[in-house]
Protein backbone atom coordinates (compact mmCIF):
# COMPACT_ATOMS: atom_id res chain seq x y z
CA UNK A 1 0.00 0.00 0.00
CA UNK A 2 1.41 3.38 -0.88
CA UNK A 3 2.09 6.90 0.35
CA UNK A 4 -0.51 9.17 1.70
CA UNK A 5 -3.33 8.23 -0.65
CA UNK A 6 -6.55 6.27 1.00
CA UNK A 7 -7.12 3.56 -1.15
CA UNK A 8 -10.39 3.29 0.12
CA UNK A 9 -11.51 6.80 -0.59
CA UNK A 10 -13.91 5.39 -3.19
CA UNK A 11 -16.03 3.35 -0.94
CA UNK A 12 -18.76 2.52 -3.11
CA UNK A 13 -21.70 1.40 -1.27
CA UNK A 14 -20.34 2.29 2.25
CA UNK A 15 -23.05 4.34 4.57
CA UNK A 16 -20.92 4.72 7.40
CA UNK A 17 -19.37 7.99 6.81
CA UNK A 18 -17.54 7.72 10.08
CA UNK A 19 -15.40 4.66 8.58
CA UNK A 20 -13.79 6.48 6.10
CA UNK A 21 -13.18 10.75 7.13
CA UNK A 22 -12.41 13.03 4.29
CA UNK A 23 -8.50 13.27 3.74
CA UNK A 24 -7.36 11.05 6.79
CA UNK A 25 -7.31 7.26 8.04
CA UNK A 26 -10.84 5.61 8.11
CA UNK A 27 -11.69 4.84 11.69
CA UNK A 28 -14.39 2.23 12.16
CA UNK A 29 -16.86 3.58 15.26
CA UNK A 30 -15.91 1.21 18.04
CA UNK A 31 -19.02 -1.34 18.56
CA UNK A 32 -20.86 -1.22 21.86
CA UNK A 33 -19.06 -2.11 24.70
CA UNK A 34 -15.61 -2.15 23.21
CA UNK A 35 -12.56 0.21 24.19
CA UNK A 36 -10.65 0.60 20.60
CA UNK A 37 -11.79 2.39 17.48
CA UNK A 38 -10.80 -0.27 15.05
CA UNK A 39 -9.33 1.18 11.92
CA UNK A 40 -9.93 -0.47 8.97
CA UNK A 41 -7.93 2.01 6.62
CA UNK A 42 -5.14 -0.16 5.80
CA UNK A 43 -7.20 -3.50 6.01
CA UNK A 44 -5.61 -6.37 3.17
CA UNK A 45 -8.50 -7.80 2.99
CA UNK A 46 -12.49 -6.32 3.71
CA UNK A 47 -15.75 -7.02 3.46
CA UNK A 48 -17.13 -3.82 3.98
CA UNK A 49 -20.49 -2.59 5.41
CA UNK A 50 -21.65 -5.62 3.28
CA UNK A 51 -25.57 -6.43 3.41
CA UNK A 52 -26.98 -9.19 1.44
CA UNK A 53 -28.28 -13.07 1.51
CA UNK A 54 -28.40 -16.45 -0.49
CA UNK A 55 -30.34 -15.60 -3.94
CA UNK A 56 -33.31 -14.22 -3.74
CA UNK A 57 -33.81 -14.93 -0.09
CA UNK A 58 -33.77 -12.11 3.12
CA UNK A 59 -30.82 -10.82 3.58
CA UNK A 60 -28.47 -12.39 6.61
CA UNK A 61 -26.08 -10.18 6.74
CA UNK A 62 -26.51 -6.46 7.65
CA UNK A 63 -23.34 -3.90 7.39
CA UNK A 64 -21.18 -6.25 7.98
CA UNK A 65 -17.90 -5.70 8.42
CA UNK A 66 -15.10 -7.65 8.28
CA UNK A 67 -10.96 -7.01 7.47
CA UNK A 68 -7.43 -8.18 8.23
CA UNK A 69 -4.63 -6.25 8.14
CA UNK A 70 -1.23 -7.11 6.73
CA UNK A 71 0.62 -9.69 8.64
CA UNK A 72 -2.04 -10.37 11.53
CA UNK A 73 -4.57 -12.59 12.42
CA UNK A 74 -8.29 -11.55 12.36
CA UNK A 75 -10.92 -13.71 14.16
CA UNK A 76 -14.79 -13.91 14.24
CA UNK A 77 -16.87 -15.38 16.75
CA UNK A 78 -20.27 -15.37 17.51
CA UNK A 79 -23.48 -17.66 18.12
CA UNK A 80 -24.45 -20.65 16.19
CA UNK A 81 -26.29 -18.94 12.59
CA UNK A 82 -25.29 -15.85 13.64
CA UNK A 83 -24.10 -15.27 9.95
CA UNK A 84 -20.33 -16.17 9.89
CA UNK A 85 -19.79 -18.44 7.67
CA UNK A 86 -22.41 -16.18 5.30
CA UNK A 87 -19.49 -13.36 5.50
CA UNK A 88 -16.74 -15.47 4.66
CA UNK A 89 -18.97 -16.64 1.81
CA UNK A 90 -19.63 -13.01 0.39
CA UNK A 91 -16.17 -12.12 1.21
CA UNK A 92 -14.99 -15.33 -1.13
CA UNK A 93 -17.75 -14.30 -3.61
CA UNK A 94 -20.23 -16.69 -3.08
CA UNK A 95 -22.89 -14.58 -2.53
CA UNK A 96 -25.14 -11.71 -3.58
CA UNK A 97 -23.79 -8.59 -1.95
CA UNK A 98 -26.26 -6.08 -2.55
CA UNK A 99 -24.62 -2.92 -0.59
CA UNK A 100 -21.29 -2.71 0.31
CA UNK A 101 -17.85 -3.75 -1.20
CA UNK A 102 -15.14 -6.36 -0.65
CA UNK A 103 -11.41 -5.19 -1.21
CA UNK A 104 -8.39 -6.77 -1.29
CA UNK A 105 -4.75 -4.73 -1.44
CA UNK A 106 -6.97 -1.76 -2.50
CA UNK A 107 -8.35 -3.09 -5.67
CA UNK A 108 -12.55 -3.62 -5.37
CA UNK A 109 -13.01 -7.60 -6.31
CA UNK A 110 -16.74 -7.22 -5.03
CA UNK A 111 -17.70 -8.07 -8.31
CA UNK A 112 -15.18 -10.65 -9.13
CA UNK A 113 -16.04 -14.85 -9.24
CA UNK A 114 -14.72 -16.69 -6.84
CA UNK A 115 -11.99 -18.75 -9.14
CA UNK A 116 -11.11 -15.38 -10.05
CA UNK A 117 -10.64 -14.41 -6.24
CA UNK A 118 -8.35 -17.18 -5.95
CA UNK A 119 -6.54 -15.98 -9.16
CA UNK A 120 -5.76 -12.73 -7.31
CA UNK A 121 -4.60 -14.71 -4.13
CA UNK A 122 -7.09 -15.44 -1.85
CA UNK A 123 -7.24 -19.34 -0.71
CA UNK A 124 -10.48 -19.87 1.20
CA UNK A 125 -11.09 -23.16 3.68
CA UNK A 126 -14.66 -23.54 3.89
CA UNK A 127 -16.60 -25.15 7.22
CA UNK A 128 -17.76 -28.13 5.37
CA UNK A 129 -16.62 -30.13 2.57
CA UNK A 130 -12.96 -28.70 2.55
CA UNK A 131 -11.52 -32.01 1.05
CA UNK A 132 -12.17 -34.92 -1.60
CA UNK A 133 -12.47 -37.59 0.93
CA UNK A 134 -11.76 -40.44 -1.45
CA UNK A 135 -8.06 -38.38 -3.07
CA UNK A 136 -4.73 -39.03 -1.20
CA UNK A 137 -3.77 -36.47 0.78
CA UNK A 138 -1.49 -35.73 -2.26
CA UNK A 139 -3.70 -35.44 -4.75
CA UNK A 140 -5.69 -33.01 -2.74
CA UNK A 141 -2.66 -30.77 -2.28
CA UNK A 142 -2.21 -31.26 -6.13
CA UNK A 143 -5.82 -30.22 -6.71
CA UNK A 144 -5.15 -27.19 -4.66
CA UNK A 145 -2.67 -26.18 -7.24
CA UNK A 146 -5.01 -26.31 -10.29
CA UNK A 147 -4.80 -22.66 -11.05
CA UNK A 148 -1.13 -22.82 -10.64
CA UNK A 149 1.81 -23.39 -13.93
CA UNK A 150 4.55 -24.56 -13.38
CA UNK A 151 6.39 -26.74 -10.56
CA UNK A 152 4.36 -27.35 -7.42
CA UNK A 153 6.91 -29.33 -5.21
CA UNK A 154 8.48 -26.35 -3.32
CA UNK A 155 5.22 -25.36 -2.28
CA UNK A 156 4.18 -29.00 -1.46
CA UNK A 157 7.27 -29.55 0.13
CA UNK A 158 6.71 -26.52 2.76
CA UNK A 159 3.03 -27.63 3.36
CA UNK A 160 4.47 -30.68 4.15
CA UNK A 161 7.14 -29.30 6.71
CA UNK A 162 4.57 -27.36 8.37
CA UNK A 163 2.07 -30.89 8.69
CA UNK A 164 5.10 -33.07 8.57
CA UNK A 165 2.03 -35.96 9.06
CA UNK A 166 0.29 -35.13 5.83
CA UNK A 167 4.24 -36.18 4.12
CA UNK A 168 3.96 -39.33 6.17
CA UNK A 169 -0.16 -39.96 5.14
CA UNK A 170 0.77 -38.85 1.43
CA UNK A 171 -0.90 -41.77 -0.25
CA UNK A 172 -3.81 -42.44 2.15
CA UNK A 173 -7.26 -41.29 1.24
CA UNK A 174 -7.94 -38.42 3.15
CA UNK A 175 -11.31 -39.41 4.25
CA UNK A 176 -8.85 -42.03 6.60
CA UNK A 177 -7.28 -39.43 8.55
CA UNK A 178 -8.83 -37.72 11.90
CA UNK A 179 -10.37 -34.67 12.06
CA UNK A 180 -7.36 -32.68 12.86
CA UNK A 181 -5.11 -33.85 9.88
CA UNK A 182 -8.48 -33.91 7.49
CA UNK A 183 -8.38 -30.17 8.35
CA UNK A 184 -4.81 -29.72 8.01
CA UNK A 185 -5.27 -31.38 4.60
CA UNK A 186 -7.82 -28.80 3.75
CA UNK A 187 -5.40 -25.67 4.90
CA UNK A 188 -2.65 -26.94 3.24
CA UNK A 189 -4.40 -27.41 -0.28
CA UNK A 190 -5.54 -23.40 0.02
CA UNK A 191 -1.65 -22.72 0.77
CA UNK A 192 -1.33 -25.09 -2.67
CA UNK A 193 -2.17 -21.82 -4.29
CA UNK A 194 0.55 -19.57 -2.60
CA UNK A 195 -2.26 -17.13 -1.57
CA UNK A 196 -1.83 -13.81 -0.28
CA UNK A 197 -4.38 -13.81 2.23
CA UNK A 198 -5.64 -16.98 3.97
CA UNK A 199 -9.21 -17.57 4.82
CA UNK A 200 -10.64 -20.16 7.89
CA UNK A 201 -13.86 -21.18 8.21
CA UNK A 202 -13.70 -22.95 11.59
CA UNK A 203 -10.25 -24.87 11.02
CA UNK A 204 -10.44 -26.22 14.72
CA UNK A 205 -14.08 -28.13 14.44
CA UNK A 206 -14.67 -31.00 15.95
CA UNK A 207 -10.95 -31.46 17.38
CA UNK A 208 -10.10 -32.08 20.61
CA UNK A 209 -8.29 -29.16 22.65
CA UNK A 210 -4.29 -30.46 21.82
CA UNK A 211 -5.33 -31.07 18.53
CA UNK A 212 -6.85 -27.18 18.57
CA UNK A 213 -3.73 -25.52 20.34
CA UNK A 214 -1.44 -27.29 17.24
CA UNK A 215 -3.63 -26.46 14.82
CA UNK A 216 -3.42 -22.72 16.05
CA UNK A 217 0.26 -23.08 16.62
CA UNK A 218 0.33 -24.08 12.87
CA UNK A 219 -1.69 -21.20 11.74
CA UNK A 220 0.30 -18.94 13.71
CA UNK A 221 3.42 -19.72 11.67
CA UNK A 222 1.94 -19.71 8.38
CA UNK A 223 1.04 -15.95 9.81
CA UNK A 224 4.71 -15.35 10.23
CA UNK A 225 5.43 -16.15 6.94
CA UNK A 226 3.77 -12.87 5.80
CA UNK A 227 0.23 -14.35 4.78
CA UNK A 228 -2.83 -12.26 6.72
CA UNK A 229 -5.19 -14.95 8.37
CA UNK A 230 -9.19 -13.57 8.76
CA UNK A 231 -10.77 -17.15 10.64
CA UNK A 232 -14.05 -17.91 11.73
CA UNK A 233 -13.61 -19.72 15.83
CA UNK A 234 -16.03 -21.43 17.67
CA UNK A 235 -13.78 -21.64 20.11
CA UNK A 236 -14.26 -18.13 20.83
CA UNK A 237 -11.51 -17.46 23.84
CA UNK A 238 -8.70 -19.61 22.77
CA UNK A 239 -9.27 -18.09 18.84
CA UNK A 240 -9.26 -14.16 20.78
CA UNK A 241 -5.86 -14.88 22.52
CA UNK A 242 -4.04 -15.20 19.20
CA UNK A 243 -6.19 -12.83 17.71
CA UNK A 244 -4.76 -9.03 16.99
CA UNK A 245 -8.38 -8.42 15.80
CA UNK A 246 -11.63 -9.86 16.60
CA UNK A 247 -15.34 -9.52 15.34
CA UNK A 248 -18.30 -10.31 17.27
CA UNK A 249 -21.29 -11.31 14.80
CA UNK A 250 -24.72 -11.58 16.07
CA UNK A 251 -27.52 -11.59 13.55
CA UNK A 252 -25.36 -11.09 10.65
CA UNK A 253 -24.69 -7.49 12.36
CA UNK A 254 -21.08 -6.14 14.08
CA UNK A 255 -21.97 -6.73 17.37
CA UNK A 256 -18.55 -5.86 19.04
CA UNK A 257 -15.49 -5.25 17.30
CA UNK A 258 -11.78 -4.64 18.95
CA UNK A 259 -8.44 -5.84 19.68
CA UNK A 260 -8.54 -9.93 20.60
CA UNK A 261 -7.29 -8.71 23.85
CA UNK A 262 -9.74 -5.95 24.02
CA UNK A 263 -12.63 -8.48 23.47
CA UNK A 264 -11.75 -10.93 25.95
CA UNK A 265 -11.40 -8.01 28.38
CA UNK A 266 -14.95 -6.85 27.45
CA UNK A 267 -17.20 -7.63 30.38
CA UNK A 268 -20.40 -7.92 27.68
CA UNK A 269 -18.62 -9.87 25.40
CA UNK A 270 -17.54 -12.20 28.12
CA UNK A 271 -20.48 -12.58 29.74
CA UNK A 272 -22.69 -13.24 26.65
CA UNK A 273 -20.41 -15.01 24.62
CA UNK A 274 -17.23 -16.36 26.40
CA UNK A 275 -19.29 -17.92 28.99
CA UNK A 276 -18.37 -15.21 31.38
N1 LIG B 1 -27.02 -21.94 1.61
C1 LIG B 1 -27.90 -21.25 2.35
N2 LIG B 1 -29.09 -20.85 1.86
C2 LIG B 1 -29.97 -20.14 2.59
N3 LIG B 1 -29.76 -19.78 3.87
C3 LIG B 1 -28.60 -20.14 4.44
C4 LIG B 1 -27.61 -20.89 3.71
N4 LIG B 1 -26.56 -21.10 4.53
C5 LIG B 1 -26.86 -20.50 5.70
N5 LIG B 1 -28.09 -19.92 5.65
C6 LIG B 1 -28.74 -19.17 6.74
O1 LIG B 1 -27.94 -18.04 7.05
C7 LIG B 1 -27.94 -17.79 8.44
C8 LIG B 1 -26.51 -17.70 8.93
O2 LIG B 1 -25.89 -18.97 8.75
P1 LIG B 1 -24.33 -19.17 8.81
O3 LIG B 1 -24.04 -20.56 8.37
O4 LIG B 1 -23.65 -18.06 8.11
O5 LIG B 1 -24.07 -19.02 10.37
P2 LIG B 1 -22.75 -19.31 11.20
O6 LIG B 1 -22.54 -18.11 12.08
O7 LIG B 1 -21.64 -19.69 10.29
O8 LIG B 1 -23.20 -20.53 12.11
P3 LIG B 1 -22.34 -21.79 12.66
O9 LIG B 1 -21.68 -21.32 13.93
O10 LIG B 1 -23.39 -22.81 12.95
O11 LIG B 1 -21.38 -22.23 11.60
C9 LIG B 1 -28.76 -18.91 9.09
O12 LIG B 1 -30.05 -18.40 9.34
C10 LIG B 1 -28.80 -19.97 8.01
O13 LIG B 1 -30.00 -20.70 8.10
MG1 LIG C 1 -20.49 -21.34 10.09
Amino acid sequence: MSGTTNPYQNDRGNKDASITRKGGEGDMVPSPGTGQAMNTANAFLIGDTMTGGYGNGPDILHDCTIAVNPGEIAVIVGPNGAGKSTAMKAVFGMLNVRQGSVRLDGEDITNLTPQARVAKGMGFVPQTSNIFASLTVEENLEMGAFIRKGDIQDTMDQVYTLFPILKEKRHQAAGELSGGQRQQVAVGRALMTKPKVLMLDEPTAGVSPIVMDELFDRIIEVSRTGIPILMVEQNARQALEIADKGYVLVQGRNAHTGTGKDLLADAQVRRSFLGG
